[in-house]
């Protein structure tokens, strides 16, 4: 996890166009690029689950501590390793995992009763969460093509969230100027969007937190990644 100097740093590097990047800047966007190529080494189960845990600790800026005890959702949560790691770890007990392609009848009886078939554009079936979290599935449309419905994604999760939870969704990129990185410049313009429209109807509060870069492609590309922390403002919001 980066210190909270960095972060503020790679924050107004990447808002710099390319020219006017610090050598430090530079020299760090290499050293994630070397990273990338490394080879990821050989773990037990138990490791990879716990490496996994850290890794969505490390994107949502949050602590072990900060989870304890909470009623918590996985927007997209995949295979449901962060679940299945904060239920088998006592972290919370009301733990739950919503994926489209999720198959209940071949997760372990033991949390079956926590994971749900079904799509977050859809709606939330359950309610009254501390935490609705989301890593690497909660997006904004990257074109004009793609057809994702973000704000009806979001006003599920405020509508499910308790009055003083929150909403943590990584990664909401940006690129730095004129990189050509039109896919994510439009995601992000979606994200503006939907954000300062909800902002001003006095429904949330939002934060933007940056959290790495990631350099990526031959050139390489380079794009920060930050986490979204939404807070409710409304007492009671409806569709
Ligand atoms: C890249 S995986 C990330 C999985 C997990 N969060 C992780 O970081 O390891 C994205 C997941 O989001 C799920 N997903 C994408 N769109 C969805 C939707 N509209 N409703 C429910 N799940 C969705 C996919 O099925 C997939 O399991």
């Amino acid at each position: 996890m980066l210190d909270d100097n960095f972060r503020q740093f790679i924050k107004e590097q990447i808002a710099l166009p390319e020219k006017k990047w610090d050598s430090a800047f530079v020299d760090y966007i290499q050293k994630k690029y070397q990273e990338l190529q490394k080879e990821t080494g050989h773990f037990t189960a138990e490791q990879e689950l716990e490496k996994g845990f850290q890794r969505y600790l490390d994107c949502l800026d949050i602590s072990k501590d900060d989870l304890m005890g909470r009623r918590i959702l996985d927007l997209g949560c995949g295979a449901g390793d962060f679940v299945k790691y904060c239920l088998g770890q006592g972290i919370s007990r009301e733990a739950y995992g919503l994926d489209i392609l999720i198959e209940p009848e071949e997760i372990n009886p033991g949390y079956r009763r926590f994971f749900l078939k079904g799509d977050f554009e859809q709606g939330i079936p359950l309610k009254d969460f501390d935490y609705i979290f989301s890593v690497a599935a909660v997006d904004a449309p990257y074109s004009e093509e793609v057809d994702r419905n973000l704000r009806r994604t979001v006003i599920s999760a405020l509508v499910a969230l308790k009055h003083e939870g929150e909403i943590r969704i990584f990664p909401v990129r940006k690129a730095p100027p004129a990189s050509g990185l039109a896919g994510i410049d439009f995601s992000r313009k979606k994200w503006m969007e939907l954000l300062d429209d909800l902002k001003s109807k006095n429904w949330i509060n939002y934060e933007l937190r940056p959290i790495d870069i990631r350099a990526a492609g031959n050139k390489p590309d380079v794009w920060l990644e930050e986490v979204l922390i939404i807070n409710k403002e409304l007492v009671k919001i409806n569709f």
